[in-house]
């Protein structure tokens, strides 16, 4: 029964694929791109990867080779966790640092979920009291699946680096190779009747140098091109891949670093699993000396990445928009 509603979705979600790709616009959706990654021209995906990151700072990839088994595993424990009573949910509350439980229900346009947020990698960093006792698998599965995210980020590194003329390990050195942070953030969206606009996640770019998304089957995440809003047509399994704050800034403005916003469903409670991929805090981080010069001289200054982020948080304050 399992097996066959499975074979059921990945046809169904072939099939909007390739309708995606022969460039045929689905009602109400957006030509958000999609990557297949197992073209086997590496030239070919490149070029794929590299287009996307310039013109709309945000794409899906599938055939990424992360066992669909181990995306739903993580969808259940993560659901398990927001299903439980608040005081369990409590255990692993946010302490004052960002990692942690959190509920912040604001209304209006301003955030409304609960999340929880902690450390994937590197293993010196994590902090296992964030890490949810319960369920009792949510460790083993989080953990398997780190290993996949650190995988698939390296890939689409890569990839980005050799389409920019560098060496394929030149960003995920200039991250700090295995020292980059690695972040999971689950965010619980529940639903909402409001007539208004009621987002889950205000407007924002991501501060990190790229992030990895799965949602659950519930749509919410739009993405900004040339001041428009566009719904992301999610296909079942694929990874979201946006680029954030500090690959636009290595590539000296070249990619682009996508503005995003999530809208709450009215009926359907929304989940989503971004994993924030970010440079070590003391890394210094700005346009990439290979990629600047006389005809194109750096458009950013190049900060201790701690420092971007107090920046950014400070702003983020000032505008009233989620601080996380
Ligand atoms: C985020 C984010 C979008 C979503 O947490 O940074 O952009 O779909 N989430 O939940
Ligand atoms: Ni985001």
């Amino acid at each position: 029964m399992e097996d066959e509603r499975d074979h059921d979705t990945i046809s169904s979600s072939l099939a909007s694929l390739s309708k995606q790709l022969a460039g045929t616009k689905l009602e109400g959706s957006a030509d958000i791109p999609v990557v297949d990654l197992s073209v086997s021209d590496e030239y070919f995906l490149v070029h794929e990867v590299v287009k996307a990151s310039e013109e709309w700072g945000i794409f899906q990839v599938v055939n990424h080779g992360i066992p669909e088994e181990l995306m739903r595993q993580l969808q259940v424990v993560g659901k398990q966790f927001f299903d439980l009573p608040e005081a369990e949910k409590e255990m692993v509350a946010k302490e004052g640092d960002f990692e942690g439980y959190k509920r912040k229900y604001l209304g209006g346009i301003n955030h409304w979920d609960e999340h929880l947020f902690h450390r994937l990698s590197p293993p010196s960093m994590i902090n296992y009291k964030y890490w949810p006792k319960n369920p009792p698998q949510y460790r083993e599965v989080t953990e398997e699946y780190t290993k996949h995210m650190k995988r698939l980020t390296e890939k689409i590194l890569g990839w980005l680096s050799e389409g920019l003329g560098l060496p394929r390990e030149a960003l995920t050195q200039s991250i700090g190779g295995d020292t980059a942070e690695y972040v999971l953030r689950v965010n619980c969206y529940p639903p909402n009747q409001d007539l208004g606009l009621v987002l889950g996640a205000a407007a924002h770019s991501d501060m990190g140098a790229i992030t990895l998304l799965i949602p659950n089957e519930v749509p919410g995440l739009q993405a900004s091109k040339d001041e428009q809003w566009f719904d992301l047509n999610y296909i079942n399994s694929a990874v979201v891949v946006i680029i954030a704050d500090q690959l636009m800034r290595m590539t000296n403005g070249r990619f682009k670093n996508v503005f995003h916003r999530a809208k709450t469903d009215k009926e359907r409670l929304r989940i989503s699993w971004p994993v924030f991929v970010a440079p070590r805090v003391d890394m210094s981080v700005g346009p990439l000396p290979e990629l600047t010069g006389d005809e194109n001289p750096p458009k950013f200054e190049t900060l201790v990445y701690n420092d971007y982020i107090d920046q950014k948080l400070k702003g983020w304050a000032l505008e009233d928009l989620p601080v996380y």
